[in-house]
């Protein structure tokens, strides 16, 4: 969440830094700012608002000129988003972007008071600056980051420029992503790479309690206490057009229509012969023979792969699955330890939760694994073993492309498993595996459904709420296309296991709500039916979506979607069908207006609790 960009070089640093904070947009914001070096004066410009507001202010106030300087796009955690609460925050002698919280700022706070410090926004960040200028009393800059860091409780990317020094950025790190990028003669921070890709690939990963100081003679990186240290430079693999549009309206589309792509690279990568192949990322059949009981811990849409995961791993190997949210498994003292193994799934590879999560998992001697799309993310680091999924830049912030990676990879995770514990077949593995790589051209048939997804979005654009049912792989199924609504059309949903709505819920259902069937599950479809009228004799408008051929009783469903899913095994079938859910999402948004790609509140990566 938020984005911190800072440069050092020749080119124009203002143009740089709001170049960079653009391409950071994706990870959701609600204020922006930079600091620059005019000669040896810093020139703050800073705004509530987009990076238009901020394009805005910098015409009418003039854009500072200088080669050095810092940038940010505010997620407010503490005060309002407004003009005074957005980054850049300075005393005077010291600048400081941040992302993340300082958990113990009101006490900074009081202790930097006592000592005539005042403060001007209510931001925790604050502190970070006066601490700064506190322990700067040798005018030493990296003395006073090192005592700073000391004292500092929670997590934070800090992006750092004194005014003594009008050629260096400084920057820190913990818990919160920072990258630094090598450019020749020039130097790069950020929360992320696009923001610098289009000037080098080349890039060195901060790591937590990690400092780096860009200067004229190079980039030179410290420990905690100040000790020089050395790190391995490496290249970015994404090119300058993975970030961009490429001529469609928004990210979100693209990203959807990249789906049969990303998940061709993703099986390519993990099948071998015909038969998923894991002994390249260190999991052995051995070791799969040995757990006697698997967690799956994650957030939001990375959660809901993680239950399409349970239903797949318990139904094929028979070894029981529990999927727990991130932010509970990390304080529930669950009944985790050796010979478990836990699979922590998350696209960004930094969420907080999930984060803490895997920690607590590795602590309690349990094997990890993790499914990130983000190979250099703290996640993929920390884990025993990790899948890295290929779906690339993944830049909306409602997931998609993120998802149907996750669930192939996991796919494959549990034909692997069970065909290890010996359940399944040599046979049934490559016939499992086949049918798998079916489902590229069966997501391919799905998205040409877009105009009949459009159709079905018109048709909620006046709903103020409505439910998502189905049962099994569609009940997993709907909780995801519930949440992707939620997220990006503003219209309040809920998923139900479809059996489950008459215990409760089903007294909100009156003339006209909108009930969402996904109905591809043969096996419960009788059932599954039999819920659907269930809500059609309280009035329920039904949009159905089912495999093609499906027939219902007259009058039962109001829009029937029918997709072409061929002979796929129907525990696959959420793969295909999770685009058609995802398109009624995005048109959904769009037609209300709403920018599908920068959702109101929320964060592409949360790395806050
Ligand atoms: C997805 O559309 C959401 N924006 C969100 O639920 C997301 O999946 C969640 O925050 C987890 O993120 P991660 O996969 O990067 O860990
Ligand atoms: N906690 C800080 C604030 O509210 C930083 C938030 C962020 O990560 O953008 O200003």
């Amino acid at each position: 969440m938020c984005g911190i960009v800072g440069y050092l070089g020749n080119r124009d640093c203002t143009s740089v830094l709001m170049d960079g904070l653009e391409k950071l947009e994706y990870r959701g914001y609600d204020s922006a700012g930079i600091a620059v070096f005019e000669g040896r004066e810093i020139k703050t410009v800073k705004t509530r608002g987009k990076l238009s507001a901020m394009r805005e202010k910098l015409e009418r106030e003039g854009k500072p000129s200088g080669h050095c300087g810092i940038g940010h796009t505010r997620w407010a955690t503490h005060g309002e988003p407004s003009d005074i609460n957005s980054h850049p925050h300075s005393n005077g002698r010291v600048t400081i972007v941040h992302n993340g919280i300082i958990e113990n700022y009101a006490e900074l706070k009081e202790f930097l008071t006592e000592q005539g410090y005042t403060f001007l926004s209510q931001t925790d960040s604050e502190v970070v600056a006066c601490l700064l200028d506190y322990y700067y009393a040798e005018r030493n800059p990296l003395h006073a980051i090192t005592e700073t860091l000391k004292e500092l409780r929670g997590s934070y990317a800090l992006g750092m420029i004194f005014k003594d020094f009008p050629d260096r950025v400084y920057a820190a790190r913990r818990g919160s992503p920072l990258i630094v990028g090598m450019g020749s003669g020039e130097g790069f921070i950020a929360s992320d790479i696009p923001a610098f890709l289009k000037y080098t690939k080349e890039y060195v990963l901060l790591d937590d309690n990690e400092i780096v100081r860009l200067d004229n003679d190079g980039t030179r990186f410290f420990d905690v206490h100040g000790k020089p240290v050395t790190k391995d430079v490496q290249t970015a693999e994404w090119d300058v057009e993975q970030a961009q549009k490429c001529g469609f309206p928004h990210y979100m589309l693209k990203e959807i229509h990249e789906q049969p792509d990303v998940v061709q690279k993703t099986l390519d990568s993990l099948v071998k012969d015909g038969v998923p192949d894991l002994t390249g990322i260190g999991l052995t059949d051995d070791m799969l023979r040995g757990f006697q009981r698997v967690y799956i811990t994650a957030c939001g849409t990375a959660m809901y792969a993680g239950i399409v995961a349970k239903y797949a791993i318990e139904k094929l190997a028979r070894v029981p699955v529990a999927v727990e949210i991130a932010s509970e498994f990390r304080y529930m003292d669950p009944i985790v330890g050796e010979g478990d193994l836990v699979i922590v799934v998350s696209q960004s590879g930094e969420t907080a939760d999930t984060k803490a999560a895997l920690e607590l998992a590795k602590s309690r001697g349990a094997k990890t694994l993790a499914v990130v799309n983000v190979k250099y993310s703290a996640i993929a680091r920390l884990a025993d073993i990790c899948i890295n999924t290929l779906a690339g830049l993944e830049i909306a912030v409602a997931s998609t492309k993120a998802y149907s990676v996750q669930i192939v990879s996991l796919y494959l995770l549990a034909f692997r498993f069970a065909y290890a514990r010996g359940i399944i077949s040599e046979n049934e593995l490559k016939r499992l595996t086949a049918q798998l790589e079916k489902t590229p051209e069966t997501i391919r048939s799905v998205i040409e459904h877009s105009d009949e997804c459009q159709f079905a979005a018109s048709q909620l654009i006046n709903t103020e709420t409505l439910f998502f049912i189905g049962r099994g792989f569609d009940y997993a199924l709907s909780l995801e296309g519930s949440l992707k609504l939620k997220e990006i059309s503003y219209i309040h949903s809920e998923a139900y296991a479809a059996g489950e709505l008459k215990h409760g819920t089903i007294s909100l259902i009156e003339q006209n709500i909108p009930v969402i069937t996904i109905a591809t599950q043969r096996h419960v479809l009788e059932k599954t039916i039999s819920n659907m009228e269930e809500v059609k004799a309280r009035g329920a408008y039904i949009i159905a979506l089912c495999r093609k051929g499906t027939t219902f009783a007259d009058g039962t469903v109001d829009l029937k979607l029918e997709l072409d899913f061929g002979e796929l095994d129907d525990m696959l079938v959420p793969l295909p069908t999770v685009c058609a859910l995802q398109l009624i999402a995005y048109y959904s948004s769009v037609l209300r207006g709403n920018d599908p790609d920068k959702p109101r509140n929320l964060a592409k990566s949360v790395t806050t609790e």
